[in-house]
């Protein structure tokens, strides 16, 4: 359930009519309804009652400040994937005894930021980073926490690009090695070896995957302990997936009841990595028709393309795409490929789509583009990056403006050769 309803054939964004937002900024632009990342961080913080379990918010979803802050305050930590994303955390007020880092290339001055800020836990992806972060640490006075991040060869029946724990991707330590891997912890004087992590990718919409793999890691936990490691925590990581179209993925209750069971009497302090399923469904991005072609095919171009909105381009994924005034009931829909002004064909955010007649000017919103969409937005093309809005009942705020031309320019600095009238 998200707050982006029609009232009175008007598509609003909780209280707030999208078109008073378009008049006010134009278009394109990403808008955020807090009651949607309520509603979504409450069912899932719900679903964990009684686990203790840390909730960290993927910030690689939406790092838009507001959106962290928004999160902070209803109690999320964060799950963070570089330095810049650490940083963008502690700015937006989460305390560093609630972040995580993760990713298969942290560097050393990465790991030397998140060891100064104090944060609650490192998951380790290799050997290598396990003995730099070591290094660093002694250096540096500290002993760092770590989780190794275990890859249990599961796959997560979804998209090729987004699956992460089978043995061929790039991340975690195979399982079947992780036993050495925390000997080797136990030997270096930097680090503690406090647990074991586990993320097998995103938008996964079975509980299946989910059960296996963390039941690998349990089980692997249940190896060191009787090793002589002292385990203590558990990381699930993220992936739970959200309805873009057909998808049923599972309820968070589901999934808590599943993660309740599993790791019932275990003694673990759970920490979770949700990203999409927070913030996913509690955005859309707004555009406007710019004019319609018709060759055969019904084209509907749009002022948003393929560097505001990748995912359609990059994993073929699928967003619900409707039209600001409600169509009609007695409107003649048609199909139609909704597709953007850049020079490429892969920039169609939709395909063959039955839409109701529109003129140029009218507003469209693409739906569930609260995850990865604006944070994977670019410049192509020399399009300015997206503006992004949030709204709370009946009130709005630009919480990104769209970036001038002009900033954009400036950031290119031809060299002193190529100044006018340097020849
Ligand atoms: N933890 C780790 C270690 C991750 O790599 C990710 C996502 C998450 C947590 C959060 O996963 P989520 O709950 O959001 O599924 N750009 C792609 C998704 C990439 C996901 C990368 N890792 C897309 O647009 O579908």
């Amino acid at each position: 359930m998200d707050h982006f309803q029609y009232r009175e054939g008007i598509l609003h964004a909780e209280d707030v009519p999208i078109p008073t937002i378009a008049a006010a900024i134009g278009t394109p632009f990403y808008c955020y309804s807090t009651a949607t990342m309520t509603r979504h961080y409450n069912v899932l913080a719900g679903s964990l009652d009684g686990t203790g379990a840390k909730i960290c918010y993927a910030v690689k979803a939406n790092s838009n400040q507001a959106v962290i802050r928004t999160m902070a305050d209803l109690g999320a930590g964060a799950d963070v994937i570089s330095g810049g994303e650490l940083q963008r955390a502690l700015a937006a007020g989460v305390s560093p005894d609630d972040v995580v880092f993760a990713g298969p290339g942290k560097t050393r001055g990465e790991l030397a930021q998140a060891l100064a800020a104090g944060i609650y836990q490192f998951n380790v992806e290799s050997e290598p980073e396990l003995r730099a972060l070591s290094a660093v640490a002694v250096e540096m006075g500290k002993i760092a926490p770590v989780s190794i991040r275990v890859n249990p060869d599961v796959d997560a029946g979804t998209h090729e690009k987004i699956t992460t724990g089978r043995k061929q991707n790039k991340f975690g330590i195979p399982i079947d090695r992780a036993g050495e891997v925390f000997d080797l912890g136990a030997a270096l004087p930097g680090v503690a070896m406090l647990g074991v992590a586990v993320h097998i990718g995103s938008q996964i919409t079975d509980l299946a995957p989910f059960e296996e793999s963390f039941d690998r890691a349990l089980r692997l936990i249940d190896e060191l302990r009787a090793a002589g490691h002292d385990i203590r925590r558990c990381n699930l990581g993220g992936g739970l997936g959200i309805p873009y179209g057909g998808e049923t993925p599972p309820s968070p209750a589901d999934y808590g009841r599943m993660v309740k069971r599993l790791t019932a009497n275990r003694q673990l302090d759970l920490v979770l990595e949700p990203g999409r399923v927070l913030v996913g469904n509690a955005g859309i991005l707004v555009a406007s028709v710019i004019h319609e072609k018709h060759e055969g095919r019904r084209f509907i171009i749009i002022d948003a393309a393929m560097n505001d909105l990748i995912r359609p381009a990059m994993y073929d994924s699928w967003h619900e795409i409707i039209p600001v005034a409600e169509a009609a009931a007695d409107a003649a829909f048609s199909d139609a490929d909704i597709v953007g002004p850049i020079c490429e064909s892969g920039d169609t955010l939709a395909k063959g789509r039955a839409m109701p007649p529109l003129a140029p000017n009218d507003l469209i919103a693409v739906r569930s583009a609260g995850a990865y969409g604006a944070v994977m937005a670019s410049t192509y093309n020399s399009r300015p990056l997206v503006a992004e809005v949030m709204v709370h009942g009946d009130q709005f705020a630009v919480i990104r403006p769209r970036q001038s031309i002009e900033d954009l320019i400036a950031r290119d600095q031809p060299p002193a050769w190529l100044q006018p009238g340097s020849g």
